[in-house]
């Protein structure tokens, strides 16, 4: 029988399938909460510091306390790496504003509710361009805060998967925004691009990444808007996240992208991306 990974919840770490909190969480009841994605590279919560900087801004964002240090938070999700020692992890983290009476404006006392738990994360140098569809972008106007509230974006996910496609890359008043669970990169004429950050789209802890190695490495990238024309017209489409890293998209809405093939900017960026990933000991994982 596979063995039950360990999680964390509210101060104790148990199996995950004996892990409950109350039908009255917050969470539970309005959506009302925020989250975090960190892979763990042998052991070693990659980006950490970045990771738990946009934590502290999305819970600005909700008037949720944060109820740990950097400290502290580092000590658990490690904690929680340790106590699932098997390669490589995506640590799943989730804060809400904690258990109440419902009612919608926040109570007067709760205690946030945390729960960090672990997943096998498979990391595979073996290369699968995707495909995606372009849809028009419903969400609010807060997408720059990493909440828990995500029926948007599974209900786009859902609408691409039924579509053939893997993602859906998104369109607000004609302009891209990101993936349904990704950012967005397109390169045109060995440019790289990528919409600026603001509240259209996640901060993207592997956008940021990606847009710092290029400028390092003097590859052109611009952060600015494009338009639906521009990702139609891309000769590359990538989408990024800390789970799957930069993926190449060879289709979109059945029509190659490019040439259809992997691109040359891509291949260059995967190395940049896989030889800092290398380097990385976990001397950031403070
Ligand atoms: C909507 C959205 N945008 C972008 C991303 C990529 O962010 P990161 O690189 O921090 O994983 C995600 C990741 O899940 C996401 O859900």
């Amino acid at each position: 029988m596979q063995q039950s990974s360990i999680c964390y919840l509210n101060g104790d770490f148990l199996p995950l399938e004996e892990a409950r909190v109350s039908v009255l969480d917050r969470g539970f009841i309005f959506g009302d909460g925020i989250y975090e994605m960190i892979p763990a590279f042998s052991g070693h919560a990659f980006r950490l510091q970045e990771h738990l900087q946009r934590l502290q801004n999305s819970l600005d964002a909700v008037h949720i306390r944060n109820p740990h240090s950097l400290e502290e938070w580092s000590q658990l999700i490690h904690a929680v790496i340790e106590k699932n020692r098997t390669g490589h992890q995506a640590i799943y983290l989730q804060v809400t504003r904690g258990v109440a009476h419902r009612d919608h404006a926040f109570p007067d006392v709760s205690e946030p509710t945390v729960f960090i738990m672990s997943n096998p994360l498979p990391v595979s140098r073996e290369v699968k361009p995707v495909s995606a569809t372009i849809l028009e972008d419903p969400r609010w106007n807060n997408c720059d805060i990493k909440a828990i509230s995500l029926l948007p974006n599974v209900l786009l996910r859902q609408k691409a998967r039924e579509r053939g496609a893997y993602e859906a890359i998104l369109i607000r008043d004609g302009l891209l925004t990101e993936g349904a669970a990704s950012n967005v990169f397109i390169v045109r004429d060995g440019i790289v691009r990528t919409s600026p950050k603001d509240s259209r789209i996640l901060p993207g802890i592997t956008r940021d990444l990606i847009v710092e190695l290029l400028h390092k490495h003097e590859i052109p990238c611009e952060e600015r808007e494009i338009t639906e024309a521009d990702v139609r017209a891309a000769d590359e489409i990538w989408l990024t996240s800390s789970t799957r890293e930069i993926v190449p998209v060879t289709q979109l809405d059945g029509v190659p992208v490019g040439t259809g093939e992997l691109g040359p900017v891509w291949r260059q960026t995967v190395e940049l991306y896989q030889s800092f990933k290398d380097t990385f000991t976990g001397a950031e994982a403070a």
